[in-house]
């Protein structure tokens, strides 16, 4: 396909990249994951993963697209026929976290407008947060919006507009969130959190650390799901892969790093740092941030930028959430892309009212254990992804062989960490993901306990 469009310049590329990477999970899921799992040693589990397992996989996936051209399904399809399975593997991802993922967005719309009116003390309320999300047609109604403010954009093929934004909305972001964290840790009683969040306790460590890190670093990074091989089919070749992929990892995992700086210290100060309020998932943010607003002067407005730029950063990614599910449809069901984009919507709104409703009036509906937002986060992010990612690998070093990618990424610069990337891709990320896999198995069976 050499009729695809290129990234304009270098730089277009790892901001796309980065458009897409960086957004809730960055914000909203990291800290609610490092607060749960031990603070510090989930913080050096991930950053130890980052820079093996995240960079090997995210070099692969790029290289992948930009050899072959073509998207997900296409590029393992042309190398070797029996492997493109993956392709499909892959592409269940998006359709699955896209539902979700506009339904947490719908929070950060609601926040938004709560701080517009000036409704900032309120939030901070105890049990505020609890009551909006058990409600029935109040987080359906927000749901839709965010939903539907996504493929407006993806309908009307406008993303350049978004980007645009978002290319200057990215950097306030990012000083924002440092700002905000920095005056966090100042409030009394912050800085016990800012000790559970930097300093790992290895006693805390599990295989359950390894997985919700590793589930993580796929979800942040956009990884395990063709987006980076999508992305990739679109790069130029005189474009250098490593130093691209070191400029979106460092970009994704700072900003996921002062998030959690943000949150757990206030944690600590608010909620005295209880294995509850630290357990508390996905609320996390929601219920903590509010508090540190009202704490400030100036917080109204502190916390409305706040939730706008959060709500620009959520945007870019649904967008590419969207658009790769789209882009499969039209592809796959040979269909255009207005009709591809209401199936997307329909089956958008199918999965996500049920996301919503599961934390108030079908919170009594378990799938295996677990709400149905936590169910599609953890079947997305604990089974598929992994299982994506070890194919990924046994593909990558045992059939067409590391070579195979390490020619292409040498295409447009030099390759200095190819060793890394080969004993990773061919012995440390299969052998970590097998016996991770085997372990929830074990466990989800009451076999064994971890
Ligand atoms: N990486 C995005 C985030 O951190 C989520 C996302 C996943 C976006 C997959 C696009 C595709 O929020």
């Amino acid at each position: 396909m050499s009729n695809r469009s290129n990234f304009t310049g270098k730089i277009g590329f790892v901001l796309a990249a980065a458009g897409s990477a960086v957004g809730l999970g960055n914000i909203w899921r990291f800290p609610y994951l490092a607060a749960q799992y031990g603070g510090g040693i989930f913080l050096l589990t991930y950053i130890v993963l980052a820079v093996t397992f995240g960079f090997a996989l995210m070099t692969a996936e790029i290289s992948l697209g930009r050899k072959t051209g073509l998207s997900a399904i296409g590029a393992f399809k042309t190398l070797d026929k029996r492997f493109s399975f993956i392709g499909y593997l892959a592409s269940a991802v998006p359709i699955i976290i896209l539902p979700y993922y506009c339904v947490i967005g719908g929070w950060v719309i609601k926040y938004l407008t709560v701080f517009i009116g000036g409704g900032g003390s309120a939030a901070a309320a105890d049990g505020y947060f609890g009551s909006f999300i058990g409600g029935v047609w109040e987080p359906i109604g927000w749901f839709a919006l965010f939903l539907g403010l996504t493929a407006v954009v993806v309908l009307f093929g406008v993303e350049k507009g978004i980007e645009k934004v978002s290319k200057f909305m990215m950097p306030v972001l990012v000083v924002l969130t440092l700002f905000i964290a920095i005056y966090t840790m100042t409030i009394d009683g912050a800085w016990d959190g800012v000790i559970y969040y930097i300093k790992p306790d290895f006693s805390k460590f599990s295989v359950k650390t390894v997985l919700a890190a590793m589930g993580q670093l796929f979800y942040s990074m956009s990884l395990a799901m063709g987006i980076m091989i999508t992305y990739g089919s679109y790069m130029k070749k005189d474009v250098c892969i490593e130093t691209s992929v070191r400029q979106i990892e460092i970009f994704d995992t700072g900003i996921a790093f002062f998030a959690g700086l943000m949150v757990i210290p206030g944690v600590f100060a608010f909620s005295g740092g209880t294995p509850e309020s630290l357990g508390a998932g996905p609320g996390l943010m929601f219920v903590t941030l509010p508090k540190v607003f009202d704490h400030m002067s100036g917080g109204t407005v502190i916390g409305l930028l706040f939730f706008l730029l959060v709500l620009f950063a959520a945007l870019t990614s649904s967008i590419s959430l969207m658009e790769t599910v789209v882009s499969i449809f039209t592809d796959k069901l040979k269909i255009g892309r207005r009709p591809a984009c209401f199936v997307v919507l329909g089956i958008s709104i199918l999965l996500g009212i049920p996301s919503s409703l599961g934390n108030g009036i079908w919170g009594g509906i378990k799938l295996i254990g677990m709400d149905f937002l936590t169910f599609f986060d953890f079947i997305s992010n604990s089974v598929i992804m992994p299982i994506v990612a070890l194919a990924t690998c046994i593909f990558i070093g045992y059939i067409i062989k590391p070579k195979a990618i390490i020619e292409e990424a040498e295409i447009g610069g030099a390759f200095k960490a190819k060793k890394l990337f080969t004993v990773v891709i061919k012995y440390v990320a299969p052998v970590c993901i097998v016996l991770i896999l085997i372990s929830s198995v074990l466990s989800g069976l009451g076999i064994i306990s971890i």
